[in-house]
C-alpha cells in the first residue's frame, strides 16, 4: 500500500472512533531540518485531518538546545505551550518542577503497560507517573556511508574506531571529506559517546557516561577513547565545520563526504531527498557497536492547564500519538521506528527493519543503553562534557591525561 493510501485509510478508521469536537493545540518542538520538518508535517497533518487546529512552535537547532531555552522563558512568563517534545532528563526535570500533566489515567485506559516495551515505559515516567506520550524510537549509534566513494576507493566500511581512522586517512588522501560533522558542542558530544560505546562496550559506557563514575572517567580505557576522539579532528572539514548536522548529511548525499556518525534521524534527510536508505546511503552500526542499541525515545509532554477545553485537546492529542496508524506514518518519515511491542514494519525501509532487529537482540542481551546526550544526562552535565571536549578536540597539542582529570572534575561538579 502506498504511503498516501495507508495514511488516508488509517485515518478514516481512526476518525470513526474519535471524538468529533474540534480541538486546538500549540506544540513546541525542534523538528526543523528537511526530514524532521516533513515528519512534523505528518504530525500536524494527522491532527488537522481529525478536524483540529494546530499552532506550530518550531525552534531550530539539532538536539533541541535552543528549543529548551525558549521553553524555559515561556514557562517563566507563565505561557507554556499546550504540548512539547521533551525527553530524557529534560522531561524529568520539567515533571519534577510540577509543570507536566499526569497521564496515568489515559495510560491505564489505553493499556500502555501491555502495548509498550519496558524501556519505553520507563522513558516517559517520572516518580512512578506517566508524564509524556512516546512518539518514536531512534537508534543513536549509527554510521552512514556513501557507497559510491567507498566503491571508488575500494574501501570496506569500518567496524572499529582504529579501522575508522585508517579508512578516513585514505578518504582524505583521495580528496573527499572523510567525516561529515559540524564542529559544535552537540555534534561533538554525539561523536564522543559513540566512541565510548564502541571502544568501551556497554558496561563501561553505563559506568562512565550514565553513572558518571570518576574512576571510569579517568581510566586507561577513557584515555584511549580520548586519544581516538582527538585523532578525528583532521578528518572533518575546516570549510564546512560550522554546518548543522542535516547540512552535513547533505554533503554525504552529494558525494562530498564519505561518512557521518549520527542517530537515525539522518534517515529522514535521506528519504526526504528521495534516496533509498540501505542502498544509496548505507546504514551500519557506529564502529564497535554491532549488537548494541543506544536509544532516544522521543516523546510529547502536555503542560498543566486550568482550561478544560485545552485539557480535552491534550487528551485527544495523546490518543492520536498512541494510534498505530499515526506512529506508522510519522516514524516512516522521521527515520525512527514506532514504540509498540510486537509491531510489523515490513513496509519500512531496510535500515528501519535492521534497527528493529538490533533493538530486539540488544534487549535480550542486555546491550540496550540510553543515549547519554539524548536521554540520560542533565543539561549541566552535558555542558560540562562540552566545555572540556570542544577545546580538547580543536587543540592540536592537548594532552589526554590532563583532559581525563578535567573531565572527571567538571562532570562530577555538574552532577551534584
Ligand atoms: C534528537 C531527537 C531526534 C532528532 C535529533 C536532531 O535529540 O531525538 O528526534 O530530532 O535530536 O534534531
Amino acid at each position: 500500500m502506498s504511503f498516501r493510501s495507508y495514511f488516508v485509510s488509517s485515518l478514516m478508521l481512526s476518525l470513526a472512533s474519535f471524538n468529533a469536537t474540534a480541538s486546538s493545540v500549540e506544540v513546541l518542538h525542534w523538528w526543523t531540518s528537511g526530514g524532521e520538518a516533513q515528519a512534523a508535517g505528518v504530525f500536524k497533518g494527522y491532527w488537522q485531518a481529525l478536524g483540529n487546529e494546530w499552532s506550530d512552535s518550531a525552534i531550530s537547532g539539532g538536539g533541541g538546545g535552543s528549543a529548551m531555552t525558549v521553553l524555559k522563558s515561556r514557562a517563566l512568563s507563565d505561557s507554556p505551550p499546550d504540548a512539547a517534545h521533551l525527553k530524557g532528563t529534560e522531561l524529568r526535570e520539567w515533571a519534577s518542577l510540577g509543570f507536566l500533566r499526569n497521564l496515568d489515567e489515559i495510560a491505564k485506559q489505553e493499556g500502555w503497560e501491555h502495548i509498550l516495551p519496558s524501556f519505553v515505559l520507563q522513558s516517559v515516567k517520572y516518580d512512578g507517573h506517566y508524564v509524556a506520550a512516546p512518539i518514536g524510537i531512534h537508534r543513536a549509534n549509527a554510521l552512514w556511508i556513501n557507497p559510491k566513494i567507498f566503491a571508488k576507493l575500494n574501501l570496506t566500511p569500518p567496524t572499529t574506531w582504529t579501522d575508522f581512522l585508517q579508512v578516513a586517512d585514505k578518504i582524505k588522501q583521495a580528496g573527499y571529506t572523510p567525516l561529515a560533522m559540524g564542529n559544535d558542542e552537540w555534534q561533538l558530544r554525539n561523536l564522543f559517546e559513540l566512541i565510548v560505546l564502541g571502544e568501551g562496550g556497554s558496561q563501561f559506557y553505563r559506568q562512565s557516561m550514565i553513572d558518571l563514575d570518576p574512576t571510569a572517567l579517568q581510566s586507561d580505557t577513557m584515555l584511549h577513547i580520548l586519544n581516538i576522539f582527538h585523532q578525528i579532528r583532521p578528518y572533518i572539514s575546516d570549510n564546512t565545520g560550522r554546518l548543522k548536522w542535516n547540512q552535513q548529511s547533505q554533503l554525504l548525499m552529494d558525494g562530498q563526504a564519505a561518512m557521518q556518525v549520527m542517530g537515525d534521524w539522518v534517515k529522514g534527510e535521506i528519504t526526504g531527498a528521495h534516496l533509498i536508505p540501505g542502498k544509496d546511503i548505507l546504514c551500519l552500526p557506529s564502529p564497535g557497536t554491532d549488537g548494541m542499541f543506544s536509544y532516544n525515545v522521543d516523546s510529547i509532554a502536555m503542560f498543566n492547564t486550568k482550561n478544560p477545553t485545552k485539557e480535552t485537546a491534550q487528551y485527544h492529542l495523546v490518543q492520536m500519538i498512541m494510534m498505530d496508524g499515526f506512529q506508522h506514518a510519522f516514524n516512516k518519515v522521521k527515520g525512527s521506528i514506532p514504540v509498540f511491542k510486537n509491531q510489523k514494519i515490513d513496509d519500512f525501509d531496510a535500515c528501519a527493519q535492521q534497527s528493529l532487529k538490533e533493538l530486539t537482540t540488544a534487549i535480550q542481551k542486555n546491550e540496550l543503553v540510553p543515549s547519554a546526550d539524548g536521554m540520560a544526562n542533565s543539561g549541566r552535565v552535558k555542558q560540562a562534557f562540552a566545555d572540556i571536549l570542544t577545546p580538547f578536540f580543536n587543540e592540536k597539542n592537548a594532552d589526554p591525561h590532563t583532559i581525563a582529570h578535567q573531565l572527571a572534575r567538571a562532570v562530577l561538579s555538574a552532577k551534584r
